[in-house]
């Protein structure tokens, strides 16, 4: 039975994945923590537990957190992403599959970390955030080419102990181009549908 709250613990619903967990956490327990030994969701790795190595990335409504860094109890009314939400049910992650095809790890430790990280930044670059590489700043610039240096640069909180880097900037650069053509296909189902509307 899950503790009662105290002075020093608290109820949350915690939103993963789209579902809903009820429990009980003490005020000091990271949300890192709080998925993998209270939700059995190890999915999200620890390595360094000091927010520096990216292992345990997961999603905070849509950004990238390392989960060490977090405390559960202020993780509630947040959707949170993690690696085991991915997927849609057989259907891998275009970022999933693209590391799989690109044999983008080794250990596969960092990876599930790495994979959140991709999904995000995929996303931020299509808004067309900079980076601290990108040459050109101005918003007019609209968002930069993303060469292996922009990869390398907004994937640098992710660490890699087995040096899996160029498999891992390939398969983002492989995602990404995914991404785009999805979005340019919507864009001509948006075109096709406003002229059909007009004519
Ligand atoms: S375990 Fe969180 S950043 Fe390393
Ligand atoms: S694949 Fe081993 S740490 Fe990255």
């Amino acid at each position: 039975m899950a503790p009662a709250p105290s002075s020093t613990s608290s109820a949350v619903v915690l939103n993963i994945n789209g579902e809903k967990h009820q429990l009980t956490v003490d005020h000091r327990t990271t949300l890192l923590d709080a998925l993998r030994e209270r939700l059995d969701l190890t999915g999200t790795k620890k390595g360094c537990d000091q927010g520096q190595c990216g292992a345990c990335t997961v999603l905070v409504d849509g950004r990238r957190a390392v989960s060490c860094l977090n405390l559960a109890v202020a993780a509630e009314g947040r959707e949170i992403t993690t690696i085991e939400g991915m997927a849609e049910g057989d259907l891998l992650h275009p970022v999933q599959q693209a590391f799989l095809d690109l044999d983008g790890y080794q250990c596969g430790y960092c990876t599930p970390g790495q994979i959140c990280s991709a999904v995000a930044v995929i996303e931020e670059h299509a808004a067309g955030w900079p980076s601290a590489a990108t040459e050109d700043v101005r918003p007019e610039a609209g968002p930069p080419p993303l060469t292996p240096d922009e990869i390398r640069e907004r994937m640098s909180g992710n660490l890699c102990r087995c040096g899996a880097y160029v498999s891992i900037v390939e398969a983002v650069a492989r995602a990404a181009e995914a991404h785009d053509a999805t979005a340019h296909d919507g864009d001509g189902a948006r075109d096709g549908s406003a002229k059909g509307a007009a004519a």
